[in-house]
């Protein structure tokens, strides 16, 4: 009774193969509707039939929500809400989304521009909505601090103030984090400045910049998504078998033949993805998570911890009637087929510079500051506290320079992969594992969250700018969702 979706990629000698990412269906428990999907382990790769039929639904783009101008500030009115989302033909699965069924809608931003985004909590629990990656005063930061009750409304107003990026926000609820954000809650932000709009980049949304909010998903036999951890996924990250791209399972998408931009989120709770293309052809990475990068990095693969971001341009010019697929390569599957079936009408031509950014300087930096990420049974450590909403762990003045230097522990018996995410700024890694060599040409430009392996260590210039406040803290933190919502996180405020 099981099918078996594999597909070979007949040009690539090394054999990767596509499993059918089709998620753990138990038989009968779709009420009788025969839906007996399994996961598909690939047992034979050397079928010769491409049987790729498993990627025939075609992928959502998240809507762009206009805001509507009032007296000169642009407002965003976003409702958070139950809902139920079709993953599976005539399943309905429960959801948390934003205005739709699944996710919450992009948002546009301009820098300079004064905006308010609107939030109405429409759920029947306590959330939150934290912009991250956004340079905002702490108060509109979205966090436990700025909690929206069932039926109450909140609005994060702020002077959009930072360059170009691919941001995105999500709830930030205490201890609740990870399951608001598995239920569906997270939408991306972008922001344009006058640089980004004048380079020669695709910026056709959704057409060749292309948004995509990578996940993974567990689905029970009837299709509905449950968030609950063991003490073993809590630690090792709960992680779904089924890849969900812009809340589509198995997606493919028509492109031309030419430069085709992606903007991609791992918006997953804790699965760190490893992405490339199928034919493992190279592509230029143009942004980081909060900057482009001063210029484009050539890559066969980005790697992306949750909650990081890369944007990465890829050239189909050569490509018009063939397919490739977005893969990750730690588990060998795939998250989208791309289909190159028409010419292009207008083309680009990435410009070799892209932006100029302030580079952190160490020599700069007048204080030194130090956290070490470990785990112990199920609970999670900075400098071995655990988060408490009422204590501040840091203060740190307006305008200095300082370096932030975070470990990742390494434990006796195991290993665990980490990052490291703070608020309201950017930072820049100028050292990983002890020298400024080990720092990746791809992540040298402004960054809000970090990777950090088994044992790694990176140092970061941070510099907070612009806002102070005296009791309202920002948050830094684990940004697997399962370490954050059991205490891999703390608070700093910022003062004159
Ligand atoms: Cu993406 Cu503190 O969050
Ligand atoms: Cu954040
Ligand atoms: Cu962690």
């Amino acid at each position: 009774m099981k099918r078996r979706n594999f597909i070979l990629l007949s040009s690539v000698a090394s054999s990767v193969v596509l499993t059918g990412c089709m998620p753990m269906l138990l038989a009968g428990g779709m009420g009788g509707m025969g839906m007996d999907f399994t996961s598909a382990t690939n047992s034979n790769p050397l079928s010769s039939s491409a049987n790729d039929k498993t990627f025939n639904k075609a992928l959502a783009i998240p809507p762009l929500l206009e805001g509507e101008n009032r007296n000169g500030t642009y407002h965003y009115d976003l409702k958070i809400q139950k809902a139920q989302h079709e993953f599976f033909d005539n399943t309905l699965t429960d959801t948390y989304a934003v205005n739709g069924t699944y996710l919450a809608p992009t948002l546009k931003l301009i820098n300079g521009q004064d905006v308010s985004l609107n939030y109405t909590n429409k759920l029947d629990e306590t959330t939150t909505m934290h912009g991250h990656g956004m340079h905002l005063p702490a108060k509109m930061d979205g966090t436990a601090h700025q909690s929206i009750a069932p039926d109450a409304r909140w609005s994060a107003k702020y002077r959009v103030k930072q360059k170009a990026c691919t941001n995105w926000y999500h709830p930030h609820a205490h201890e609740k984090t990870a399951e608001h954000v598995y239920k569906g809650l997270a939408g991306l932000i972008i922001i344009e400045d006058e640089q980004s709009q004048s380079l020669d980049l695709p910026k056709d949304y959704g057409v060749d910049d292309i948004p995509l909010v990578l996940q993974d998903r567990f689905f029970d036999a009837k299709g509905q998504l449950h968030y609950a951890p063991s003490m073993h996924q809590t630690m090792m990250g709960y992680k779904g078998d089924a890849f969900v791209t812009n809340g589509v399972i198995n997606p493919y998408v028509e492109v031309s033949a030419k430069e085709i931009r992606l903007r991609l989120l791992n918006g997953s709770n804790s699965t760190v993805y490893n992405l490339s293309f199928s034919d493992n052809r190279s592509f230029k990475q143009i942004a980081t998570d909060n900057s482009f990068l001063e210029s484009p990095v050539v890559l066969n693969s980005v790697l992306l911890s949750p909650g990081e971001r890369a944007e990465i341009v890829v050239n189909l010019e050569d490509d018009l009637g063939g397919s490739l697929y977005l893969m990750e390569t730690r588990q060998a599957k795939a998250f989208l087929k791309i289909n190159v079936n028409t010419k292009a009408t207008h083309r680009t031509k990435v410009p070799s510079v892209l932006t100029r950014l302030d580079k952190g300087l160490v020599q700069d930096a007048t204080h030194r500051r130090k956290f070490v990420l470990s785990a112990r049974m199920g609970q999670m450590y900075i400098n071995n506290k655990s988060m408490d909403m009422n204590r501040v762990n840091e203060v740190i003045p307006l305008n200095r320079v300082e370096i932030w230097e975070v470990h990742n522990q390494k434990m006796m018996m195991m290993g665990m992969e980490h990052n490291f995410h703070m608020h309201g700024t950017h930072f820049m890694v100028v050292e990983r594992n002890g020298s400024i060599h080990n720092v990746l040409e791809n992540e040298k430009g402004y960054k809000d969250t970090v990777y950090l392996a088994s044992g790694d260590s990176v140092k970061l210039v941070v510099k907070m700018t612009d806002y102070t406040d005296k009791t309202t803290p920002y948050m830094y933190h684990c940004h697997f969702l399962e370490h954050e919502d059991r205490g891999m996180m703390g608070q700093f405020l910022v003062t004159k």
